[in-house]
């Protein structure tokens, strides 16, 4: 694997590698802290992010590697003055080792790929996929589940603009018996492709309208932020309120039930910071965090 651009890249064994990398990352951190050292990577990022952009910085530095970054390349790079893609990653990489590009374009990242001479790891591109995410989830399901087969998962939201659900998908129709339910609003309703591509990996799904009948019946809940920014006005407002977390609905949720969620968190999720730090079926958090152990595994992966 040269660039990582979408997640069915990634088969079983090398995913269980990359987990079993991210644990002995965690559990030895000094071992690691000089592996990458001399190796820079960019952060080209054309849309906002707060836990991807840093926890890839953080996996380089950490790495021993150094970072090189523009966190605002719509308006702060030369794309303003009309420069295209490709030129602008030719350029790029000759100054440094790997890109990790987030884009609003849809097949941006393997647009990008296709030109770069250094690898490509996406970071999100528009209503398209988000990999690096799918592996920090199913690296936490396999943390708090013990298994990624046999799984019943409700993913809840904005399935339509949801990158971070799409490529999820693509990992847990790798494993077998899983079991996925899409809950979501009528009008933000997961695509076909994705319903398709599970059906021929003989997955077994549905969709759901209520929520509460869900909630005592998963191991996992997944939800999602309705995404304002990538729809129209009429549609966020029909979307929103329809799903929540919030005290009352937590008491449907089953004590071995992990909720996720791959922030940020607007008001699908209404819970009192307490019951978030203490409650164990919350683990969105954690979730984050293990996105730093899995980045650094697969930046060693591709760069080592
Ligand atoms: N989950 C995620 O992609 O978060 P950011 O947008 O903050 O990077």
């Amino acid at each position: 694997m040269k660039s990582f651009y979408e997640s069915q890249q990634i088969n079983e064994k090398k995913l269980f590698e990359l987990f079993k990398k991210a644990d002995d990352i965690r559990a030895n951190l000094k071992k690691y802290d000089k592996m990458l050292s001399g190796k820079i990577m960019a952060t080209l990022f054309y849309e906002p992010s707060t836990r991807t952009r840093l926890s890839f910085e953080t996996a380089m530095l950490k790495l021993g590697g150094k970072v090189i970054s523009t966190e605002n390349a719509r308006e702060f790079s030369s794309a303003i003055k009309g420069e295209s893609i490709e030129d602008t990653i030719r350029v790029i990489s000759s100054y440094c080792d790997c890109i990790v590009m987030r884009h609003y374009e849809e097949g941006s990242a393997l647009k990008a790929s296709k030109i770069s001479s250094i690898p490509i790891i996406n970071a999100g591109d528009g209503k398209g996929q988000h990999p690096t995410q799918a592996l920090l989830d199913a690296y936490t399901i396999f943390r708090e589940i013990g298994r990624l087969e046999k799984i019943k998962i409700a993913l809840v939201g904005d399935l339509l603009s949801g990158r971070t659900v799409r490529s999820l998908c693509y990992l847990l129709g790798k494993f077998s018996e899983n079991e996925i339910i899409f809950v979501s609003p009528e009008n933000l309703r997961m695509k076909d492709d994705i319903k398709q591509y599970l059906d021929k990996h003989k997955i077994i799904w549905g969709e759901e309208k209520d929520l509460q009948k869900i909630l005592p019946k998963v191991d996992i809940i997944y939800i999602t932020r309705i995404q304002k920014e990538r729809m129209k006005k009429e549609d966020y407002e029909k979307a929103r309120g329809k799903y929540v977390i919030n005290e009352e609905t937590l008491k449907l949720v089953r004590k071995e039930t992990r909720i996720m969620h791959p922030l940020p968190h607007v008001e699908e999720i209404d819970l009192p910071i307490k019951i978030e730090q203490e409650d164990k079926r919350i683990v969105y958090f954690k979730q984050a965090e293990n996105g730093l152990y899995i980045r650094m595994a697969l930046l060693l992966e591709l760069l080592k």
